[in-house]
C-alpha cells in the first residue's frame, strides 16, 4: 500500500521524504491556501521534493474551464496529477484530459456509485473521502470496502486513494480493505510511528545497557 501525504507544506513533505513514506502528495485549494500561496507558486516546489504523483486540484467549475487549468497545471511538471472534484463538468474533463493522456484524480467521491463513474471516465486516481462520512455517523470504510470489491470484479485500473483520514485507525482498516493508497496528514505520519511500549522498551535497553 502506498502513502501519500496530505499536505502543502514543504517542509513536511521533505520530511516525509526523508522517512521514505512519501509515495506521494495530496493537495486541495484550503491546504495551498494554509501555505499563503497558490499552485502556480506552490505545486512546483512540491514536486521538485517529492517524485511521485502531486495532485493539484482545479478551481474551476465548468469542463472547459477545468480542461484549460488542467493542461497548464500539467506543464509545471511530469509528476502533475490533475484533481478535479466529481460530478458532471468534472468527468466531461477527466474524459477529455485523460483522451490527451493527462492523469486526472477524481475528488470528493462519497460512494461507489460515483467511483465507477469517475473509473469510466477514465481518471487515473479517485480520493474517496472517509473521515468525512464518519462524521455523518456513515461507515466512510464500507465505502472502502465496496469501491475496491467493484474495481477489482471489473479490473478498472484506476487507483484508489483514501482520502480525508482522521486517524491511525482509518490507515489500517483501508490496509485491509485493499485500498491502492491512503493519504495522510504528516500529524498521523507521526502518530503511527509511535507506540508507548516502544518507547518504554528503548528506554530500558538502554538502562540496562548504562546508557542512561
Ligand atoms: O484529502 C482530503 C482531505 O484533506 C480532507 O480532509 O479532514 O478535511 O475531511 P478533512
Amino acid at each position: 500500500m502506498q502513502i501519500f501525504i496530505d499536505s502543502a507544506n514543504v517542509k513536511e513533505i521533505k520530511e516525509a521524504v526523508e522517512l521514505g513514506l512519501c509515495d506521494g502528495v495530496t493537495t486541495n485549494p484550503s491546504l495551498i491556501a494554509k501555505q499563503g500561496g497558490d499552485n502556480k507558486t506552490i505545486i512546483p516546489k512540491i514536486c521538485e521534493a517529492c517524485a511521485g504523483p502531486v495532485l493539484a486540484e482545479v478551481l474551476s467549475v465548468d469542463a472547459e474551464g477545468i480542461i484549460r487549468e488542467g493542461r497548464e497545471l500539467a506543464k509545471i511538471a511530469d509528476n502533475v496529477v490533475i484533481k478535479i472534484p466529481m460530478g458532471k463538468e468534472g468527468l466531461k474533463a477527466v474524459a477529455a484530459l485523460s483522451a490527451e493522456e493527462i492523469d486526472t484524480a477524481v475528488t470528493l467521491i462519497f460512494n461507489a456509485s460515483q467511483a465507477i463513474l469517475a473509473a469510466k471516465a477514465g481518471a487515473s486516481f479517485i480520493a474517496p473521502f472517509v473521515g468525512r462520512l464518519d462524521d455523518l455517523s456513515l461507515d466512510g470504510l464500507d465505502m472502502i470496502r465496496e469501491i475496491v470489491e467493484i474495481y477489482t470484479l471489473y479490473d478498472f485500473e484506476t487507483e484508489v486513494i483514501v482520502a480525508s483520514v482522521r486517524h491511525p485507525l482509518h490507515v489500517k482498516d483501508s490496509a485491509l480493505a485493499g485500498a491502492d493508497a491512503v493519504t495522510v496528514p504528516y500529524g498521523i505520519v507521526e502518530k503511527l510511528m509511535n507506540h508507548p511500549l516502544t518507547t518504554a522498551g528503548i528506554e530500558k535497553f538502554l538502562a540496562d545497557a548504562g546508557r542512561k
